[in-house]
């Protein structure tokens, strides 16, 4: 990989999105995802999935400029009417941000495609990765969990309106809110809870930052009926996968039965952001924060000095 100093963040360190310096304080962060429909509704998939791909924006403090679309389609097989409202979803979650589409590019496909290259802006000091978590922080999830299983529970024919409604409305809510209270304190370290799950992400920001997390599984909140779905085995490839990659680093209390594992695993899409903060600023974010979220954000756990395993369930 050439070296170039304008690089600021790149695929070294396991952050959201790259950021690279125009000049002086400027600083462009940039990020691409895609992914197939994961609900039967097109313009529900269009809104999740630019709500996910704005979300790594968000997650580094930014504040989104544009996107342009990645779109796949099999344009002989399904009416074109379906990829208007894909389209038509992505293009009122980006108004709904306070950017334009102002491109993109599709292929024809067999199986359907959607999300979006965003390109946002951040100054140096209000830059958040995730290697500053410090020891003493409070750590605050902004959405509930479980939308892998939720997901998998709808491919399978097992989800019940009501769980629909609320997982949509839970992917397609925009960390906006989010990244701008965090603009307006001093946050130490942040990411968004994505595939890899919390215990993932939150493993990452604990490697990055040289520090150990100890989370309270009682504080952990999840979609309705997610727990009745993992207990009939309707688990994600993905969550089983995560639940490996962390175990070795993951200490489960006696308490965290085989099910509570997987549940703190499982992966999710266009999940909340997962910010570490001192215990006051914590307390301050929940304070506006919860005033007007669809989906209260609370607090998890906190950050500790370094131990043997890396997260204390
Ligand atoms: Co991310």
């Amino acid at each position: 990989m050439p070296k170039d100093d304008r690089v600021l963040v790149s695929f070294e360190s396991a952050d959201d999105a790259a950021v690279v310096r125009l000049d002086g304080n400027r600083f462009i962060v940039q990020s691409v995802d895609f992914f197939t429909p994961i609900v039967d509704d097109p313009y529900q998939f269009g809104q999740i999935a630019a709500a996910n791909s704005l979300s790594d924006i968000y997650a580094m403090g930014g504040t989104p400029l544009f996107a342009l679309n990645i779109v796949a389609f099999p344009i002989q097989d399904l009416p074109k009417t379906i990829l208007s409202k894909i389209l038509q979803g992505g293009a009122d979650k980006a108004s709904e941000a306070g950017i334009t589409i102002a491109g993109g590019h599709s292929i024809d496909d067999k199986e359907p495609k959607y999300g979006m290259v965003v390109t946002g802006e951040v100054e140096k000091d209000k830059l958040i990765k995730n290697s500053g978590a410090q020891i003493e922080d409070a750590l605050i999830l902004t959405k509930p969990l479980g939308t892998g299983i939720i997901s998998t529970a709808i491919k399978q024919g097992y989800a019940d309106q009501n769980q629909i409604d609320i997982a949509v409305k839970s992917m397609s809510t925009l960390n906006k809110t989010a990244a701008e209270i965090m603009n307006d304190l001093d946050v130490h370290a942040a990411t968004d809870v994505t595939g890899f799950g919390l215990l993932g992400h939150l493993l990452e920001m604990c490697k990055a930052s040289n520090v150990s997390a100890e989370i309270n599984f009682k504080n952990l909140d999840f979609l309705p009926g997610v727990r009745e779905l993992a207990e009939k085995g309707i688990i994600p490839g993905g969550s089983k996968r995560n639940l490996e990659f962390v175990n070795k680093d993951v200490h489960f209390t006696d308490s965290m039965s085989a099910i509570d594992q997987v549940l703190a695993s499982d992966a999710q899409t266009s999940g909340g952001l997962l910010i570490s903060l001192s215990n006051e600023n914590a307390d301050k974010f929940l304070d506006i924060f919860n005033s007007t979220a669809p989906f209260p954000a609370y607090k998890i756990g906190l950050i500790t000095k370094r131990t043997d395993y890396i997260i204390s369930i």
